[in-house]
């Protein structure tokens, strides 16, 4: 064999062991794969073009010069999921505990290039102990070359977030900027400072998991949309998340051979609403009852749990799926619900997916501190997300829709397309208790009989408490029966898949962030 060959195939092999047999070793030990094995889980068989597998950094300084490891900690190229092409990133641990250099920058933003210019995903799977230090300011430099690009291909092609081991410091903020973030169960954790520097700075006694672990950023900051059990998991909810999305904003969703019928009704779903008004009912049993069996995946399932977001498929097609989930805080919209309902509407806007609103809202949360935290600001984002969307929208009160959240929810006067009612639904413009006080406040003062009040209230209710007024005002286009709500949903959307709207031009808007 020649000496070109020789060389090329000792480097390409030296490429292959990352940090080495014994690094190796312990990446396994602490239940974790290495960048490459990962990525053979994740891309279709053979698929896989490697670009930069060669690349080192170039410092002499703090003992590097004898730290040098051909890809520089990190595995980037493109590949294939089930057929479909997507750019991709693995950062490898084992070399210099994945650290951010701006070898790793310069290879990361090659591909995000690329895959702008291409139309086609971006993943990138997370294993780094943060900007390298012994590269000083270069790597702060390095990442904000990566999170330009990010905020750039934002909206543009989808960018998937996997963090499957330390994402300290910087290293969070790319993440951050894409549009899902999944974490693995037992080994990864994100934050900006670590323990030891909250200690020092703040006092504060706090451990790692208690800091940043996967169940703190899916339940209570919300900043990660999905926890996987392991890393097998995480790599099969990349897939899914994928299998409703298009490649870019310019096409629409991949559709699936439909495998249930458009015309199924679920008689159950006509008493899935008690009697009794104040009594709650599990959203999910709806979703479950409505869309294709089996085709619903939640994001943000453990965030905000008084709503539900994610996505499903009607006869085969993709939508997004908003609901209020009366069996949380009675479905109340919150400052958090507020967030995480805004986000996926305009990730759904953003990738041509209709998305289908189920409604049972009493309103938005009263409270000192909601009001203290920005409620106001929050729940205009839920707001602003539906107005702008341009997308087919169709909305399903199912049972209270009250006041703003009413409005909010998209209503028909939020270019909502289609308003659909179920008989159970209340649209009013608050609670008749709410209504008795304003409205009596001085007869209630005095202690007038109370036969007064019951009076007004059985009125106000008669009234407002069904959803006939607003179908006679033409707020509601159609009150259906419940288990009419699937084939209702299928006409409906197949007329509207041509829909055209566009907003007025502008450079952007100001969405209340
Ligand atoms: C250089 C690093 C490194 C880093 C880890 N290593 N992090 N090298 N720069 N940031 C090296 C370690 O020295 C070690 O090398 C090897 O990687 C494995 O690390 P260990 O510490 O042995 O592993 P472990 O015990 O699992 O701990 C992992 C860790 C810890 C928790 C991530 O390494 C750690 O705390 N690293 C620093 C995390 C951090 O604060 N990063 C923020 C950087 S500042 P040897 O050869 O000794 O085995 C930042 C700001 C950027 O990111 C802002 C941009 C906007």
């Amino acid at each position: 064999m020649s000496d070109y060959l020789t060389k090329l195939r000792e480097l390409r092999e030296k490429a292959m062991q990352g940090g080495g047999p014994e690094r190796i070793k312990q990446q396994h030990e602490r239940g974790k794969l290495t960048a490459r094995e990962r990525l053979a889980l994740l891309l279709d068989e053979g698929s896989f073009q490697e670009l930069g597998a060669l690349a080192t950094h170039n410092l002499t300084d703090f003992g590097m010069a004898n730290q040098r490891f051909p890809g520089d900690g990190i595995v980037t190229g493109f590949g294939k999921i089930n057929g479909r092409r997507v750019a991709v990133y693995a950062q490898d641990f084992t070399v210099l505990g994945g650290s951010f250099s701006e070898v790793q920058s310069k290879k990361i933003r090659h591909i995000q290039d690329l895959a702008l210019e291409s139309g086609i995903p971006l993943i990138g799977l997370n294993d780094s102990g943060g900007a390298r230090i012994q590269e000083g300011v270069r790597s702060l430099a390095a990442y904000g070359e990566v999170f330009t690009r990010n905020v750039l291909a934002s909206g543009v092609i989808p960018q998937i977030s996997v963090i499957m081991g330390p994402c300290a410091g910087g290293a969070v903020y790319s993440p951050a900027l894409m549009d899902f973030v999944i974490m693995t169960r037992r080994t990864s954790y994100m934050f900006i400072t670590g323990p030891e520097v909250i200690k020092a700075v703040t006092g504060e006694d706090v451990t790692m998991p208690d800091l940043g672990g996967p169940m703190v950023h899916n339940a209570k900051s919300g900043v990660a949309h999905l926890i996987a059990e392991d890393e097998h998991h995480a790599i099969e909810l990349v897939k899914l998340l994928l299998s409703y999305l298009p490649q870019n904003n310019t096409e629409d969703p991949p559709q699936v051979e439909p495998y249930d019928p458009a015309d199924r009704m679920d008689e159950r779903l006509n008493t899935i609403v008690p009697e009794d008004e104040n009594e709650p009912y599990d959203a999910h049993q709806v979703i479950e009852m409505v869309f294709d069996q089996r085709s619903f995946t939640e994001i943000h399932p453990y965030y905000a749990r008084n709503a539900i977001v994610g996505f499903a498929r009607l006869d085969g097609y993709a939508v997004g799926v908003v609901a209020n989930q009366p069996s949380h805080l009675a479905g109340v919209l919150d400052i958090d619900s507020s967030d995480k309902i805004a986000r996926f509407v305009r990730i759904c806007d953003a990738f041509n997916i209709p998305i289908v609103t189920f409604v049972d809202t009493p309103g938005y949360l009263p409270g000192v501190d909601q009001e203290h935290y920005g409620i106001i600001r929050h729940g205009a984002k839920v707001i602003f997300a539906y107005c702008e969307a341009t997308v087919p929208k169709i909305s399903v009160v199912m049972r209270k829709a009250i006041g703003g959240a009413y409005l909010a929810m998209s209503s028909k006067q939020m270019r909502c397309d289609l308003t659909l009612a179920w008989p159970t639904a209340q649209i009013a413009v608050m609670g008749a208790d709410g209504a008795v006080r304003i409205l009596y406040r001085k007869e209630l003062a005095a202690g007038a009989d109370p036969a007064i009040f019951a009076k007004f209230e059985r009125e106000y209710r008669e009234k407002f408490f069904n959803p006939y007024m607003a179908a006679d005002l033409g707020q509601i286009d159609e009150i259906i029966e419940p288990r009419e709500t699937r084939p209702r949903l299928i006409r409906a959307l197949e007329v509207l898949r041509t829909k055209v709207k566009q907003n007025p031009p502008k450079k952007h808007g100001l969405m209340p962030v």
